[in-house]
């Protein structure tokens, strides 16, 4: 009995170990992708004219689970995606990228719209931790 009571004790010493090494850099708290997935569908920007262009365009990948599409106000998601630059991220928009159609499937947007769609969609969320 005694025995099995050590590998437990190293685990936890591992993980111990392991919290400090990573000191103060603690991660941010997971969301819930149930709750992610809940608000990306939700999700619409204030805009009339751009809400009504994102729900005939980008929502339907970037608004439900499953496309590959990183969805709207997943701030993991966005978070390695926002890193490459706003300037990268309207390159991909326009020119496509891997699952990613040049254009979105909008054909009414312009360069401004692309814009401030990317900024939807990529901005962290209010309510999330
Ligand atoms: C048909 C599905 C689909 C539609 C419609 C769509 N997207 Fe995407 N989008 C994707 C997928 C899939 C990816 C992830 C590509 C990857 O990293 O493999 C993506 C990625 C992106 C990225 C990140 C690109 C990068 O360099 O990391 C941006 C920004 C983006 N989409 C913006 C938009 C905007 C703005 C619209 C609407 C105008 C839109 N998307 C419409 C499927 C879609």
């Amino acid at each position: 009995m005694r025995l099995s009571h050590r590998p437990r004790l190293f685990l936890a010493t591992l993980a111990v170990a392991a919290f400090s090494l990573a000191g103060c850099s603690k991660p941010p708290a997971e969301e819930d992708p149930a709750a992610v997935a809940a608000r990306a569908l939700a999700l619409a920007p204030k805009d009339a004219r751009l809400s009504e262009l994102y729900q005939h365009s980008c929502r339907a990948c970037h608004g439900v689970t499953g496309s590959g599409a990183p969805l709207a106000g997943d701030r993991a998601a966005w978070a390695p995606r926002r890193a490459k630059g706003e300037a990268q991220l309207l390159k991909s928009v326009v020119e496509g990228y891997r699952g990613m159609p040049a254009g979105g499937q909008c054909f009414a947007c312009g360069p401004e719209d692309y814009k401030a769609l990317v900024r939807f969609m990529s901005a962290p969320p209010k309510d999330a931790k």
